[in-house]
């Protein structure tokens, strides 16, 4: 897509009734959920959800299987009427407009997939853009730009069909598809799922740095709790009936549970979520004179290289590793290897030392029950 073709995308955006979907500052939810409820014969898959998406964020909602994850989704487009309540995209009742209308403008991708069998995959890719009446070239841009984005090859498969393809190839044409004509709004319901796990997290990274260049405001459903704190600006956890556990940002989500159900989901693997998660923080620096143990004490600094104050966890302990196993760092598992410490910087600016306690300590701020909003960096956290 050109710049011309991305401006004119995004100004005739900012007429839509979801805004440009620009900017977090805009006061209105681009979606939402009021006291919305939705019964099936004898049974209540969404009890009364009251949730807001702001523009332009990226909501992931995670939660067990049956709790209302793909319903709730399906009645932002009405694909699933609700029995009672309202859901607005921005200021429009979603329940007054035509449904036809209202696809064209709310991207999709289904669990299964759904392409149309009989039509190729860049068919597939060129239904919104055909709807909208794009001329052949410029849809033929896009297709050929949307297919190397999710890693398929136009030349080898923009002529397939979609039986030809794997299960983890169809879901790539399937998100390919619904980025076509770059909705405002798109939902996605495990839109990553088939993918094997070093597509996924190409996809992923390809995903969320498109999404946040052109502002799309996304709700997604995924199983995978990893993909939910990798990708969410906030994360709902569901239980039965679409209840909300909690919504937050992903590390507050992974550091204070809200509730045993949030506990359940992300207690597994949590330390190395929140190594991934939580930053170094200055209050996490060692002074001199707390090297318990170190003799004498590093002056003024320890050698080695340098980590950074706002550092990712998990790659603090990847240095401190790094440094205990350096030539001249004393050999693994010696009394040498326990002081091993390295200069923090800042600014250019040797401002403390970190040693495998200032993790320790990091960790212990992050999930202290009194700490404040481990997670209102939001986006900050994100990579
Ligand atoms: N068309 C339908 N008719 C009757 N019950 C339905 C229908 N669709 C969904 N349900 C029920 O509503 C509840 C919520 O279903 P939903 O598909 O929203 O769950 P989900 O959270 O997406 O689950 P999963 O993670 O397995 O995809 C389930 O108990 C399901 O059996
Ligand atoms: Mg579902």
């Amino acid at each position: 897509m050109t710049d011309h073709e991305r401006g004119a995308t995004l100004s005739s955006r900012a007429d839509g009734p979801a805004g440009s979907g620009v900017g977090h500052a805009a006061m209105r939810a681009a979606i939402t959920f009021d006291a919305v409820r939705k019964e099936y014969a004898g049974s209540v898959a969404v009890d009364d959800l009251t949730l807001a998406v702001r523009p332009g964020e990226m909501l992931v909602l995670v939660g067990p299987s049956g709790c209302g994850k793909s319903t709730t989704l399906r009645m932002a487009n009405r694909l699933v009427e609700p029995t009672a309540g309202r859901i607005l995209l921005g200021d429009e009742d979603v329940t007054r407009a035509d449904p036809v209308a209202l696809r064209r403008r709310i991207g999709y991708v289904i669990q299964d997939v759904g392409l149309f069998p009989h039509r190729t995959v860049a068919q597939n890719v060129a239904t919104v853009p055909g709807l909208l009446g794009w001329d052949r070239a410029r849809t033929r841009r896009r297709v050929d730009e949307l297919l190397e984005l999710v890693g398929l090859a136009p030349d080898r498969y923009a002529r397939r069909w979609p039986h030809e393809l794997s299960g983890g190839e169809r879901q790539r044409v399937g998100v390919a598809r619904a980025l076509a004509a770059d909705p405002p709004v798109l939902l996605m319901d495990e839109p990553f799922g088939a993918v094997d796990p070093v597509g996924r997290a190409r996809l992923q990274s390809e995903f969320l740095r498109l999404q946040r260049e052109l502002g799309t405001t996304v709700m997604m459903v995924t199983h995978d709790v990893d993909e939910a704190v990798r990708m969410a600006d906030r994360v709902v956890v569901l239980s039965a009936g679409a209840h909300v556990e909690q919504l937050a940002p992903p590390l507050e989500v992974v550091a204070r549970p809200a509730s045993p159900a949030v506990a359940d989901l992300v207690g597994r693997g949590r330390t190395a979520r929140l190594l991934a998660l939580g930053r170094l923080e200055p209050g996490d620096l060692v002074t001199d004179a707390h090297v318990a143990g170190a003799s004498p004490a590093p002056d003024p600094a320890p050698a080695g290289d340098p980590v950074r104050l706002g550092a990712e966890l998990g790659d603090v302990v990847a240095a401190l590793t790094r440094a205990v196993v350096a030539p001249g760092a004393g050999a693994p598992g010696t009394a040498g290897a326990a002081a091993t410490a390295l200069p923090v910087v800042d600014d250019g600016r040797v401002v403390g030392t970190v040693t495998a306690e200032s993790v320790v300590r990091a960790l212990h701020r992050l999930t202290a029950a009194d700490a404040g909003a481990a997670g209102d960096a939001g986006r900050g956290a994100r990579r």
